[in-house]
């Protein structure tokens, strides 16, 4: 924060007029590095700084079962150190630190939504509080609910700087680990500024893939992942960032002030929403049993363009008790667009999967049904030329 004129010249008169009994010793922090502890590995002060966030994964992974097996892997473990060692490169390119975000319990896949937040938090003081001396981060994840944690960042993180995610489909056991190579063109891209102002990234199998469309597409193959909407961004060639799209963002995006996202003791992390799947005799009762269970907010995988094939009465009646819903579409792509008169939200574009944290991000953020309903159909209600009318 920069001193007024008036405020400094008062400070001065101030000090001026102090006895002259020596203060005590204060050591004031200059950088975020400083005041979060952050250790520097690399050494050459005149590379760009990257945080290395890390969760574990199948990147953190290996396997006692030899070097073909990418199925039930994951008795041996290696931390944020130990991949970076693997690596000789990228310390000619970078500097990195490492912030371990792994669990006792599961120690590998940062799956629980108070870490992911409380990691999201500390990635927005570190990039961008006035004090960053840090170019860009990645986080590392496991492949399953990678695409979960990118969206709630680039949500919440929003100053520019690049957030790239990293993982693997393979452990570091197999004869063809993938992890290292997605690793370092992951830190390549952090440090990239071409990759500014993009929104979370996801570097993967040599592609560009926009955070906040990202899913993962194929359950086992290196080549997992892919966007609902838009083509990649770019790619990877000699390990380096090329990008043939210009800088573009997700329309209708909405960006949540991290400070206002409430955490306990309103949530112990993020507001509980479960995602039901429709299909032909689709129960309602089912959102009534997730709401007696906690839910606050229930997301629903619909039929199509957001259809909802039965269950109408009781999603109803747990509107009317408060439960928020959102109806998205189990189609991988495609919108699931607005109703005319609407009780409920319908996603738009935002894939279920990543509709469940928008919502837990809009009841944390204290939005009600019709705020919610806002936020997810705003844009597009209005791309559409389809107003929200009230019922007839
Ligand atoms: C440090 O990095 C700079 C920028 O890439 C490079 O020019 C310089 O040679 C490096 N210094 C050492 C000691 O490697
Ligand atoms: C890294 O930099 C050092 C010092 O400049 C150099 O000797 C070494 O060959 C470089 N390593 C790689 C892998 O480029
Ligand atoms: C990371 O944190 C976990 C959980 O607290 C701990 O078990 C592990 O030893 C830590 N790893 C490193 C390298 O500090
Ligand atoms: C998240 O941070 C809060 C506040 O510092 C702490 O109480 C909680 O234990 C943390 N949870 C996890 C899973 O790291
Ligand atoms: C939501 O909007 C509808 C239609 O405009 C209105 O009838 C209803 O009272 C609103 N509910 C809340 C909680 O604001």
């Amino acid at each position: 924060m920069r001193l007024s004129n008036l405020t400094a010249t008062a400070l001065v008169a101030a000090v001026s007029a102090a006895p002259t009994t020596p203060l005590p010793y204060i050591r004031r922090a200059t950088t975020a590095s400083e005041r979060l502890g952050l250790t520097w590995l690399g050494g050459n002060s005149s590379l760009p700084k990257i945080l290395i966030l890390y969760t574990g994964g199948t990147i953190a992974s290996g396997s006692i079962y030899g070097a073909l097996d990418d199925t039930q892997y994951g008795q041996l473990q290696i931390n944020g150190e130990q991949i970076i060692a693997r690596n000789p490169y990228l310390l000619n390119n970078t500097q990195l630190a490492v912030s371990n975000w792994t669990t006792e319990e599961d120690g590998s896949t940062g799956t629980n939504d108070a870490l992911v937040m409380n990691m999201t938090r500390f990635a927005h003081d570190a990039l961008c509080s006035e004090d960053s001396d840090i170019v860009g981060a990645v986080y590392t994840h496991g492949t399953n609910s990678l695409e979960e944690t990118a969206f709630l960042m680039d949500s919440l993180v929003n100053c520019g700087k690049p957030i790239v995610a990293a993982g693997a489909m393979r452990p570091w056991t197999h004869l063809s680990f993938d992890g290292d190579a997605n690793f370092f063109d992951a830190v390549m891209l952090a440090a990239s500024p071409e990759a500014r102002n993009r929104g979370l990234l996801v570097a993967f199998n040599s592609r560009i893939i926009p955070g906040y469309w990202a899913t993962k597409l194929h359950s086992t193959n290196p080549n997992a992942f892919g966007a609902t909407a838009t083509g990649d961004l770019g790619l990877f060639l000699n390990n380096l960032p090329i990008f043939y799209n210009s800088a573009s963002q997700p329309l209708f995006k909405h960006y949540f002030d991290i400070s206002s996202v409430s955490a306990y003791p309103s949530y112990p992390a993020l507001p509980k929403v479960d995602i039901l799947y429709a299909a032909r005799e689709f129960d309602g009762k089912l959102v009534l049993d997730a709401q007696a269970n906690g839910a606050k907010g229930v997301v629903i995988a619909g039929t199509g363009n957001g259809g909802v094939p039965t269950g109408q009465e009781e999603i109803a009646e747990a509107l009317q008790s408060g439960l928020q819903v959102v109806v998205g579409t189990r189609s991988p792509f495609g919108p699931s667009s607005p109703n005319k008169t609407p009780t409920y939200a319908k996603s738009g574009f935002v894939h279920v999967i990543q509709a469940r944290i928008m919502l837990q991000l809009a009841i944390a953020s204290g939005m009600n049904m019709n705020q919610t309903i806002d936020l997810f159909e705003g844009g597009l209600r209005k791309a559409m030329g389809q107003p929200w009318s009230p019922g007839l």
